[in-house]
């Protein structure tokens, strides 16, 4: 277990549930202290009441598609532990399926765009000076999508190519004065959500499921909370502008 991050402070936007609840829950089991940043009250409410018991959370509503959230996230966060080591950008609408390039309206391509990429711009802009005095880092959250795609991915797979070219960007940026910047790419990632039918039961997947992974298996989310984990402890020191991919060798398989 990495100490180093013993009583340091994290941010996890989109920790109300899925991947973002097990980071927020993972780096609180570590000794963290963690910011649980989410657009929706109700289930933010539910997971602070889960993970408070694990260690010191602060719950705090905010949208990342709105710059006054963001700016109050920040203030809410150093007013009560005074200090941000790690910014882990998570929230995000996850692959929508996009109209015919030929219909795409600028409105739904602003909204994913907005979401996924300008939101973790802004949530890092205004985490900056207080990582910069920390130095701390910031994990961004993209896709494998971002390097392949199927189609109708224009919006999802343009928002997270972007977030891959922003984090080096910003490792250039940030580097000399301490901070660290990194991105993991998910390949698929089984959550409570994705595994829930229409029906309210659970959908199971298939062994084949698992056989197209080269390791046997689909992801679970603890599989990203290790690589955050890593990458904000002081093990990934020498590590920054880079994208990891955490497939189980899903996107190195040749289907035939
Ligand atoms: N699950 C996967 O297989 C997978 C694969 C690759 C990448 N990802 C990425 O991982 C991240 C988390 O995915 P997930 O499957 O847990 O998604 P999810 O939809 O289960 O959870 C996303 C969380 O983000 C929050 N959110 C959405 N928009 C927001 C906004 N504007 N402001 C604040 N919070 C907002 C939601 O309320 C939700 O709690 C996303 O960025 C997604 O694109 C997921």
């Amino acid at each position: 277990m990495s100490n180093d991050l013993k009583d340091k402070v994290a941010i996890v936007t989109g920790a109300a549930r899925g991947i973002g609840r097990i980071i927020a829950r993972h780096l609180l089991e570590v000794g963290m202290s963690v910011v649980l940043a989410d657009m929706n009250e109700q289930l933010l409410e539910k997971t602070n009441e889960e993970l408070c018991e694990i260690g010191p959370t602060l719950q705090v509503q905010c949208d990342v598609t709105k710059e006054q959230d963001i700016e109050l996230m920040v203030a809410a966060t150093i007013g009560r532990f005074e200090r941000i080591d790690a910014l882990i950008n998570n929230a995000g609408i996850g692959n929508p399926h996009c109209p015919d390039i030929a219909e795409m309206t600028a409105e739904f391509w602003n909204k994913i765009i907005s979401t996924n990429l300008t939101g973790p711009m802004l949530c890092s802009k205004h985490a900056t000076p207080a990582l910069r005095h920390s130095q701390g880092s910031i994990v961004h959250i993209a896709s494998v999508r971002a390097i392949q795609s199927e189609s109708n991915n224009e919006a999802y797979s343009a928002s997270k190519g972007g977030l891959i070219s922003l984090t080096h960007a910003m490792a250039n940026t940030l580097g000399k004065t301490g901070v660290r910047v990194n991105c993991i790419s998910p390949g698929w990632i089984l959550t409570e959500e994705s595994t829930r039918r229409k029906d309210g039961r659970q959908w199971v997947p298939t062994e084949a499921h698992h056989a197209s992974h080269p390791v046997g298996r689909v992801g679970v989310a603890l599989d990203i909370a290790n690589m955050v984990e890593y990458l904000i402890s002081e093990k990934a020191s020498f590590i920054t502008g880079q994208n990891f991919v955490v497939d189980g060798g899903a996107v190195k398989k040749i289907f035939i």
